[in-house]
C-alpha cells in the first residue's frame, strides 16, 4: 500500500482524538476520547478541565490510534495537529505533544485549521469511498458548536482555499441546541438529545419570528479595517455571553430575492434562543423544567424513554418547533448561497451535520434543486483527528511544513 501515513492529532476543545490516514484517503484509525461526561455537569465546557484532561488523555490516545493502524511512532511520515481556532490551553497540549514528536523523531509537522479539518472529514470519506471527483465550485457549510460558516471551497494544483462567505453574527447553531437544551432541563450537550425528541413532537406547534439580517455586520466593517481579519470563537465553551435578542433569524422559504456575489449569507441563532426562553416564561413551564432537570440530574445516562418520560407535550412541541426552525434557516440560507456561486457541490459537516432532520431536509432541498449535498458519516462530524490528517496530506505534498516556532491560535481565520 502506497501513499503517506498522517497521525493527525486533535485537542481544540473537549474531546482528545489521534488517527492515522493514509494519503488523504483511507482513515486506517481513529480514537476520540470525549471529556463530555466530565464537564456535563457544569451544562458546557469549562476551559481549564479540558487542558487537564487533555495532558491526562494524549499519550495514551496517541499510542492507540498507532496501535490501531499496526503503525509505530517511527513509521509514520508526519505529524499533523490543530493549531486553531479552540480553546488556547486546550490546543497547546495537542501542538507541544506534536512537536516534541516531530523533533524526536525528525518527522515533518503540519499544522492544520480545525475547520479545514471539518471540510476535509467530508472528503477523505467521499475518496474512501472511490469518489474522487468533487465537482467545483463546492459550498461548505460548517455548523458545530462554535462555528456556522460558509466556505467558498476552492482545490488549485492540490492546493485548497477558502472565501468565508457567512458566519453566524452571534451564537453558533450548536450553542443554540445547547443553550435551548440547557434552559429546558434536558442537559448538556443538547444537540443529540433534540434531535431524538423532536420527532416525538409537532414542529409546527410553535412559531418563531426571524427578521431578515439587513444591516452590515459590525464585526466584519470593523474587522475589514483591522486587516481584514474576523476571527473565529475559540470552540464551544465561551458561549455563555446572550447575544442580543431577536437580531434576525429569517423564516425558511422567504427567501425569493436575488443575491448579489458580494452578499453575504450571515446567520443569527441567539435570538430563537431568547425566543424559547420567553415561551417557557409566558407558558408557565418553569416548574416543570425545574421538576425535569433534577429528574434526569439523578440518572446516570438518561435513555430516551427516561427524556420521554419527563417531557410532556408542549415541551416537546416546543423542542420539535425550535429544531425546525434552526435547520430550516441554516438549509434557506446555505441554499440561497449555492444558487448566488452556481455551486455545483455542497459539503454539510460540523458536530451540528449529525442532525437528522438537519440532513434529510438538506437531501430533500438539495435534489430538488439539483445540487449534490455531501456529508461525513456521524462519528466524522463531530471532532475527530482523521480529519486534521485528512487535511494536512495536501500541505504534505506541497511540503508546507510547520517551524517549531508556531503556536496556537484560538481565533484562527481559515482562507
Ligand atoms: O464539531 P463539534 O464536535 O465541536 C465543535 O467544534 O464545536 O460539535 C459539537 C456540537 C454541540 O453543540 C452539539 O450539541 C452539536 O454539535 N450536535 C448536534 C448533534 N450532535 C452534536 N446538534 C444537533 N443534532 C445532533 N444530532
Ligand atoms: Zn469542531
Amino acid at each position: 500500500m502506497s501513499g503517506a501515513y498522517i497521525l493527525g492529532i486533535e485537542s481544540s476543545c473537549d474531546e482528545t482524538a489521534a488517527a492515522v490516514v493514509r494519503a488523504g484517503e483511507q482513515m486506517i484509525s481513529n480514537v476520540v476520547f470525549s471529556q463530555i461526561a466530565m464537564h456535563q455537569p457544569y451544562g458546557g465546557v469549562v476551559p481549564e478541565l479540558a487542558s487537564r484532561e487533555h495532558l491526562r488523555a494524549i499519550v495514551p490516545v496517541v499510542r492507540k490510534a498507532l496501535a490501531d493502524a499496526k503503525q509505530t511512532y517511527a513509521s509514520v511520515d508526519a505529524i499533523a495537529v490543530t493549531q486553531g481556532p479552540g480553546l488556547a490551553g486546550a490546543l497547546l497540549v495537542g501542538i507541544t505533544y506534536a512537536k516534541a514528536l516531530a523533533f524526536a523523531l525528525e518527522k515533518p509537522l503540519i499544522a492544520v485549521n480545525h475547520l479545514e479539518g471539518h471540510i476535509h472529514a467530508v472528503l477523505l470519506e467521499e475518496r474512501q469511498k472511490g469518489n474522487h471527483e468533487l465537482k467545483f465550485p463546492a459550498l461548505a457549510l460548517v455548523v458545530s458548536g462554535g462555528h456556522t460558516h460558509l466556505f467558498l471551497a476552492k482545490e488549485t494544483d492540490a492546493t485548497w482555499s477558502y472565501e468565508n462567505i457567512g458566519h453566524t453574527r452571534d451564537d453558533a447553531a450548536g450553542e443554540a441546541f445547547d443553550k435551548v437544551a440547557k434552559l429546558l432541563g434536558l442537559g448538556y450537550p443538547g444537540g443529540p438529545v433534540i434531535d431524538r425528541l423532536s420527532v416525538h413532537g409537532d414542529a409546527k406547534a410553535v412559531k418563531f419570528a426571524f427578521a431578515q439580517l439587513k444591516h452590515p455586520d459590525r464585526r466584519t466593517v470593523k474587522a475589514k479595517t483591522d486587516n481584514d481579519k474576523l476571527e473565529s470563537p475559540p470552540c464551544r465553551k465561551e458561549r455563555d455571553r446572550d447575544g442580543a435578542p431577536g437580531s434576525g433569524q429569517s423564516s425558511a422559504g422567504s427567501a425569493t430575492r436575488r443575491h448579489t456575489n458580494s452578499e453575504r449569507f450571515d446567520f443569527s441563532y441567539s435570538g430563537i434562543k431568547t425566543a424559547v426562553l420567553r415561551y417557557v416564561e409566558t407558558h408557565d413551564m418553569k416548574a416543570s423544567v425545574e421538576a425535569r432537570r433534577k429528574a434526569l440530574a439523578g440518572i446516570s445516562k438518561p435513555t430516551l424513554e427516561d427524556y420521554l418520560a419527563n417531557c410532556d407535550k408542549q415541551t416537546l412541541d416546543l423542542v420539535a418547533s425550535f429544531q425546525r426552525a434552526v435547520v430550516d434557516d441554516l438549509v434557506r440560507k446555505t441554499l440561497a448561497a449555492a444558487e448566488t456561486h452556481n455551486i455545483a457541490t455542497l459539503l454539510v459537516t460540523g458536530g451540528v451535520a449529525a442532525n437528522n432532520e438537519l440532513r434529510q431536509t438538506f437531501e430533500r432541498e438539495g435534489a430538488r434543486v439539483g445540487i449534490p449535498v455531501f456529508f461525513p458519516s456521524r462519528p466524522l462530524s463531530t471532532d475527530n483527528a482523521a480529519m486534521i490528517a485528512a487535511a494536512a496530506y495536501p500541505k504534505f505534498l506541497a511540503k508546507d511544513f510547520a517551524g517549531m516556532d508556531f503556536s496556537a491560535e484560538a481565533g484562527m481565520v481559515l482562507r
